[in-house]
């Protein structure tokens, strides 16, 4: 077996190992191509690794951080999009500028060049070196849904109804404006180098088995990663406790 799987015993150890992850990736290769994951899972994570920034201000200046994901059709100042995530989470207080910071845009003319666009700017800085990946409760990985093909490459697809809902309301965003969401697909994923999956909570523990125990199927998405050469499955007890 390629892969490797590391239980915490509880949420706040969860947290703080995922977060050294991130910070270890940095300290031993500063200049690292590293991509985050917005939701409920990651958004301790990030904090905590801005805190660790702030009290040992290890070199973050070099190294390039990115969006897996991005919500489509609101501005991205909005709470909900993943620019502002990241940003409020962790990347502002770490001081990243711009040039450091890559997302997928919110709003486009013409989204498969700027998904183009994308996935060249990470090769040209060399690769993602690190990617951690969030895991929904059907098995999608960024907005790749089940039934996404494991070719993908970066794309503008549907987003899941409950999520939809939410930021709906959230924006006032009028029932004839389309909301979707634009993401890595599950070929540019399979192309990091590391991948660090992270998934805590008992609402994920049916989805975790189903991921590492069951067949590599699109039907589950993330069952993938079975096969990727580096992948660490980061859970927490409840998330793991019917492994
Ligand atoms: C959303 C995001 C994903 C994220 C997933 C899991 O769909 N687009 O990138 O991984 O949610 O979210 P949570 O951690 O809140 O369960």
């Amino acid at each position: 077996m390629k892969y490797q799987i590391t239980i915490m015993p509880d949420e706040h150890s969860f947290d703080e190992a995922a977060a050294l992850r991130i910070v270890e990736q940095i300290k031993s290769k500063p200049h690292s191509v590293i991509g985050l994951s917005t939701g409920r899972t990651t958004g301790n994570m990030h904090r905590l690794v801005a805190q660790m920034w702030q009290q040992t201000r290890f070199d973050a200046s070099r190294t390039t951080f990115f969006g897996l994901d991005e919500v489509v059709g609101v501005p991205r100042e909005y709470a909900g999009a993943c620019y502002t995530m990241l940003r409020t989470e962790m990347l502002d207080a770490m001081n990243v500028d711009e040039e450091h910071f890559l997302m997928l845009p919110t709003e486009s003319d013409d989204f498969p060049a700027a998904c183009q666009h994308f996935t060249d700017e990470l090769e040209q800085r060399g690769g993602i070196d690190l990617l951690i990946l969030g895991l929904g409760e059907n098995g999608h990985l960024g907005f790749n849904q089940p039934g996404t093909p494991f070719g993908s490459s970066a794309w503008v697809t549907d987003m899941n109804i409950e999520l939809e809902e939410r930021i709906r309301r959230e924006t006032a965003t009028p029932a004839d404006k389309w909301l979707g969401g634009v993401t890595l697909g599950i070929r540019d994923i399979m192309h990091a180098r590391h991948i660090v999956l992270v998934a805590k909570g008992k609402n994920k523990t049916d989805i975790v088995r189903s991921m590492l125990l069951g067949p590599v199927t699109t039907d589950l998405p993330a069952s993938i990663l079975q096969l990727h050469p580096s992948c660490e499955f980061l859970l927490d007890a409840d998330a793991s406790s019917k492994l």
